[in-house]
């Protein structure tokens, strides 16, 4: 746990509520649920692993961690000043608000993959394992297909390879939600940093191999 003394620690309620606030309509896989399933991932590592964190800091990282990016909010800039906000009503110290901005600002797949972002704190890792694990196993499965949906990205197109893409805006745009699996999700045990997620996160792999192969049988039916 923090070795911040207990005055100096955000109230983690408030950032909870303002989490719900902005993510309660999401319909892409990025919603309340999800960065309620990493705050608990991000302490089930830090459980596991047994390290030493501002635990304060990975919990407000992983509930606001989605709140601050283009795939959720059409104005990052207004996003960034509202959680700003949220973050000093809620009792943060400046040095805890510019750490939690360092890890949410650079926490994503697409950032990383395309602009080369680096987070390089403990806390960070431990977040961005955790947003990873999530995006595995039946769970991962299941947002992979709802953002597909909702952004009318075709299931399955046999004809068409998984692309390595370099551009952020043909990122988004995607292909199928099948090549997503081999265009982002099989690549992320590889980028794992703690050992609770890497064995985790291959466990969730070997699971979705297996659905991949009743998934191309059926097809092929
Ligand atoms: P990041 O912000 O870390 O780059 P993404 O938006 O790539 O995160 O991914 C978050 C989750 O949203 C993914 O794990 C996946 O489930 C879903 N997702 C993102 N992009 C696509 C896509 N092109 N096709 C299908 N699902 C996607
Ligand atoms: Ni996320």
């Amino acid at each position: 746990m923090s070795n911040i003394p207990e005055k100096n620690q955000p109230n983690l309620d408030k950032v909870i509520g303002y989490a719900k606030q902005v993510l309660s309509n999401d319909c892409t896989g990025h919603g309340f649920d999800h960065v309620n399933r990493v705050a608990k991932l991000s302490q089930t590592i830090i459980d596991e692993d047994h390290l030493t964190v501002d635990a304060f800091v990975v919990q407000v990282a992983a509930y606001l961690h989605d709140t601050v990016d283009d795939k959720v909010v059409t104005d990052v800039a207004q996003a960034q000043r509202e959680v700003n906000a949220c973050l000093l009503t809620a009792g943060a110290s400046a040095f805890q608000i510019d750490h939690i901005f360092t890890i949410i600002d650079n926490l994503s797949f697409s950032k990383e993959l395309l602009q080369g972002a680096e987070v390089d704190t403990l806390e960070g890792i431990i977040v961005r394992d955790a947003d990873r694990l999530d995006a595995l196993g039946a769970i991962g499965i299941m947002r992979t297909s709802y953002f597909g949906g909702s952004h009318q990205h075709p299931l399955h197109l046999p004809d068409l390879a998984p692309k390595d893409f370099t551009d952020h805006a043909d990122y988004r745009k995607g292909t199928t939600v099948i090549n997503h699996f081999y265009e982002k999700l099989f690549l992320l045990p590889g980028k794992m940093h703690t050992a609770y997620a890497r064995k985790e996160a291959m466990r969730r792999m070997a699971f979705m191999e297996a659905f991949l192969k009743e998934f191309y049988a059926e097809w092929d039916v």
